[in-house]
């Protein structure tokens, strides 16, 4: 079967500032939360590797360019460092300008539209100290670096994004310990969310506010989660309608509407977790939420049933639903993540239902442990398992797209293989795998794949 993508589809790939640049303590960059949570506990990380090298970008991206080009993409993602570009959260470090007014024009050069992303889970360790998303002042200290971003590089750029998946950082740093601070408090979670969206809104506004209003276009990059049910009870079907509440709708429903989802403010203001005079207070601000478009990071769905057991008062996730092992779920084993394609036509359909704004897949991809094992002997990784799941992907997306939905692109994780938050270079995810004694990269197969599917504009 022939699968076709729409006239001007975006193909690409993302990545992000700190998982790629390298230079992380130099050129006039700050420390950020990661800098820092290595310097304490290197442990917590992969091999020891932490954020200082990740491959090396800073000194690469004209070749690295090119090296997109080979791939045929016409667009890319990454994003900009806050602690690169203002170290003290003030002062412009014009290194940092220079680097990236360089490497953005090298992109458009060659005709590779630009999406920037302006925070990928890189707290400046500044704003940490003064408490990080918890502090009430943190959005306007994002605001005042979003608002250096479009005066910097407003010119070069028509395409901006707010945050990588915001559920991420408030999760994995205050539910799950997987990003500096680490703790577990529900509580504080949904209050690092809160300023979270207000951030976004706020630099929303700024750029609505700018000389670009007109011409450049911002978003959100969110990683949607779809819950499916272990089963038709009334409660397994409660649990994934707030698992959704929580892991889709908390952002999804701001980024499509201007308001936040009034089920969840319901939800959570039974137990006391929402200042809903605040909400309300906040109502002029939250409507600059609404974006021009939104940017969808897909890597698996959860399967959730109803709480373990009966809580008066929502504590905690767990208090709302809890996750099980579905039994005839396929598994990335290296990542630990399930692989189910046709959750990704699911979410279309979810976003149709809200919206016909554009929308595109910002991240898919499959990470894999030692890939040397699949080297040729000419020293390609053959690495037929990523074509696979792309495809897999990539036909759930077609079918959404024939029916309809307004989806412009597909950009997988990732370019280059890069750093990984606590994983290191453990699993790779690239068209290109770096060799970490030289930082040479070489083009694996599924590169190859990627270069004739964007072409053809398609596969077979
Ligand atoms: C996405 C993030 O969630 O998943 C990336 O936006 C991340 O930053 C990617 O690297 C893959 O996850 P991991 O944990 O294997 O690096």
């Amino acid at each position: 079967m022939q699968y076709n993508f729409p006239k001007n589809f975006m193909w690409g790939a993302a990545t992000s500032a700190p998982q790629s640049e390298g230079h992380s303590l130099e050129n006039g960059k700050s420390a950020t939360t990661w800098d820092k949570w290595f310097e304490m506990n290197p442990e917590k990380f992969y091999n020891n590797e932490g954020p200082e090298n990740t491959s090396m970008l800073y000194d690469h991206y004209k070749e690295d360019v090119q090296r997109m080009k080979e791939l045929g993409f016409n667009s890319f993602r990454t994003s900009i460092s806050w602690a690169r570009l203002l170290p003290d959260g003030k002062t412009v470090n014009q290194e940092a300008v220079d680097f990236y007014r360089d490497y953005f024009n090298e992109l458009l050069q060659n005709d590779i539209k630009p999406i920037i992303n302006l925070f990928h889970f890189d707290m400046p360790w500044w704003l940490m100290e003064k408490g990080g998303w918890e502090n009430s002042q943190s959005s306007d200290y994002f605001q005042f670096y979003a608002e250096k971003c479009f005066e910097l590089f407003g010119d070069q750029i028509q395409n901006w994004t707010t945050f990588n998946e915001p559920l991420v950082h408030i999760e994995m740093a205050y539910l799950h310990g997987y990003h500096y601070p680490a703790i577990h408090d529900f509580k504080k979670a949904i209050t690092v969310g809160y300023n979270t969206l207000l951030a976004h809104a706020k630099a929303v506004k700024a750029l609505k506010d700018s000389e670009y209003a007109n011409t450049a276009k911002i978003g959100i990059i969110l990683n949607l989660t779809p819950a499916y049910p272990k089963s038709e009870a009334a409660a397994d079907k409660l649990a994934a309608k707030n698992a959704d509440l929580l892991n889709i709708y908390s952002f999804l429903t701001p980024a499509l509407s201007g308001k936040i989802n009034d089920e969840l403010v319901a939800l959570l203001k039974q137990s006391d977790l929402i200042d809903y005079d605040q909400i309300h207070f906040d109502a002029e601000i939250i409507k600059y939420c609404e974006v021009d478009f939104l940017g969808v990071n897909y890597y698996q769905p959860i399967r959730v049933q109803a709480p373990l057991k009966h809580a008066e008062k929502i504590e905690d996730p767990s208090d709302l639903y809890a996750n099980y092992e579905w039994k005839e779920r396929r598994i990335n084993p290296y990542r630990g993540w399930e692989i189910y394609p046709e959750a990704i036509y699911d979410i279309a359909k979810t976003i149709d239902k809200l919206s016909d704004k554009p929308w595109y897949i910002s991240e898919n991809g499959m990470g894999v442990a030692d890939e040397e094992r699949f080297m040729n002997a000419d020293g390609m990784i053959e690495d037929d398992y990523r074509i696979d799941f792309m495809k897999e992907h990539l036909a759930q997306l077609n079918k959404a797209i024939e029916e309809g939905s307004n989806c412009i692109g597909y950009h997988t994780w990732t370019f280059i293989d890069c750093w990984s938050w606590l994983n290191g270079y453990k699993n790779r995810y690239g068209f290109y795998r770096v060799d970490l004694n030289d930082y040479s990269r070489t083009i694996k197969k599924s590169g190859l794949w990627y270069r004739e599917l964007a072409q053809n504009n398609g596969f077979d």
